[in-house]
């Protein structure tokens, strides 16, 4: 199967057909998302919170974004794949963004990248898209910002924010940038701002008028049932699964039969070698 290409998904956002975006970290996740069909593989930076467990997404580096994205690149042959850019990897200067852009590219395999923020970074979106790299936007709540802003929290709900974040997806749109993640925002004004631009708005926690949906892997399978995880499975996000509880019970079963010598039995013991090896050998 020929990889998508952005050719396609200009072409489902013309003819108004939605576009399925998931976020995936690893190679299992990403061969899933190709079987399931799904057009974007987001590698996100909230693998952080999901993957390595940090409460925010501000830890995330260059190098752990490059092995995620390897490893997905090898399980999503079909998707195309955007990398998210990590907190510093692209606010310094257009330079140091470009650099990173390209290696995105050259090491992570992807086909695009994804930075956060709509004016303060529509210099760099151009810089990026003119040097040859695709850029997606990403507007609305953007998580790396939640020391200045002070908390995850739904944006563009006052007049203010509203077309603070109208004008930022503007911005990026001017900038070059192919799509807009749009993300925890008002359902009404998502649907304003997608039908005011020419490019695809992805939401997550935006409604129902957006171009497309993204939602991340974890939340959607429900795979961080932990007591301690319960609490961070976002209103927005539909869980189609129950992985987690799949998987605890699959571990307690081990256990158990470990510790009850039930595991491994005949079936699971595989290997012979012949009566005159083993008496020569004891
Ligand atoms: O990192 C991420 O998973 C994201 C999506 C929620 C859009 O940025
Ligand atoms: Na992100």
């Amino acid at each position: 199967p020929r990889r998508v290409t952005l050719a396609q998904i200009r072409k489902w956002y013309v003819e108004k057909r939605p576009i399925v975006m998931l976020t995936a970290y690893d190679y299992p996740a990403a061969v899933h998302a190709d079987l399931a069909g799904i057009d974007i593989v987001l590698v996100g930076d909230s693998v952080g919170m999901v993957e390595l467990g940090y409460d925010t997404t501000q830890y995330v580096s260059m190098d752990d974004m490059i092995h995620h994205c390897r490893a997905v690149h090898t399980g999503a042959r079909r998707p195309y794949i955007v990398g998210d850019m990590p907190f510093g990897s692209y606010e310094v200067s257009a330079e140091r963004a470009m650099d990173n852009a390209f290696r995105f590219i050259q090491a992570g395999k992807v086909n695009a990248v994804k930075l956060e923020g709509g004016i303060r970074s529509a210099h760099t979106v151009h810089r990026i898209v003119q040097s040859g790299v695709a850029v997606m936007g990403h507007t609305g709540l953007t998580p790396q910002s939640v020391s200045a802003i002070g908390s995850f929290r739904p944006m563009g709900q006052t007049f203010d924010e509203a077309r603070q974040i109208l004008q930022d997806c503007l911005a990026l749109q001017e900038a070059g940038a192919f799509a807009i993640v749009l993300e925890c925002i008002p359902e009404r004004l998502a649907a304003q701002i997608t039908s005011a631009l020419s490019i695809p708005t992805i939401g997550i926690g935006a409604g129902r008028h957006t171009s497309g949906q993204v939602l991340v892997y974890h939340d959607l399978v429900g795979m961080l049932t932990h007591p301690h995880h319960a609490k961070v499975v976002p209103k927005f996000c539909k869980r189609y699964a129950r992985v987690g509880e799949y998987v605890n019970n699959a571990l307690e079963q081990y256990r158990d039969e470990v510790r009850s010598r039930t595991f491994p039995d005949d079936a699971y013991s595989p290997y012979s070698i012949a009566d005159d090896e083993f008496e020569r050998f004891r």
